[in-house]
């Protein structure tokens, strides 16, 4: 199995980081600018938005390549998942729910137990493994179907 085949989630894990320089933050905004803008044709004015310098950025990368990125925002009691993106060639090998479970885990570590985002409708099973729930009705955003998803660890 070569590096690019790794399927151990705890194993990748100590692949992201929370992005503390410009560096890191390009490397977000690439893989993005990949995944979003050049994959799924989202318009660049969308996919940039006003909360890029306040939000925090998580990066994903495997031997100095750019390979995963997610975003996080803290509205009230929430922490919102935003922008969560792997490279194509690098799918199905387990970063996407490694990615997931440490945007959680950073969240937690700054005391937030409400979580929610605007999950692709494709990607609700997806989602519902970690505890989202679906809230309200199919809506579109940049054009794709998203559902609101939610999770309040606490109440359970
Ligand atoms: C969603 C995404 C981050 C998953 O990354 P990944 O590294 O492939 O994720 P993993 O290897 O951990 O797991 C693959 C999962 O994706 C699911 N998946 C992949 N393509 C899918 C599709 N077309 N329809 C439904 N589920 C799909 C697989 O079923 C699998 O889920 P499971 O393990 O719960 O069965 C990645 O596919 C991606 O970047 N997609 C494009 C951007 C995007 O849609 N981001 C989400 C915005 S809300």
């Amino acid at each position: 199995m070569n590096n690019l085949q790794e399927k151990d989630p705890a194993k990748s894990a100590n692949i992201f980081k929370i992005v503390d320089s410009l560096d890191d933050l390009i490397k977000v905004f690439i893989v993005r600018g990949i995944v979003f803008i050049a994959e799924q044709k989202v318009p660049y004015r969308i996919e940039m938005d006003e909360h890029e310098l306040s939000a925090l950025h998580i990066l994903g990368e495997r031997d100095g390549e750019p390979i995963a990125a997610g975003r996080l925002r803290f509205l009230g009691d929430w922490a919102k998942l935003e922008r969560i993106a792997v490279r194509k060639e690098y799918r199905n090998r387990g970063y996407g729910h490694a990615i997931v479970d440490y945007m959680l885990n950073v969240a937690r570590t700054k005391r937030y137990h409400k979580f929610k985002m605007h999950a692709q409708a494709y990607l609700c099973d997806f989602y519902a493994r970690h505890g989202f729930q679906i809230r309200g009705e199919l809506f579109k955003e940049a054009d794709i179907d998203h559902y609101l998803m939610v999770w309040d660890e606490e109440s359970h």
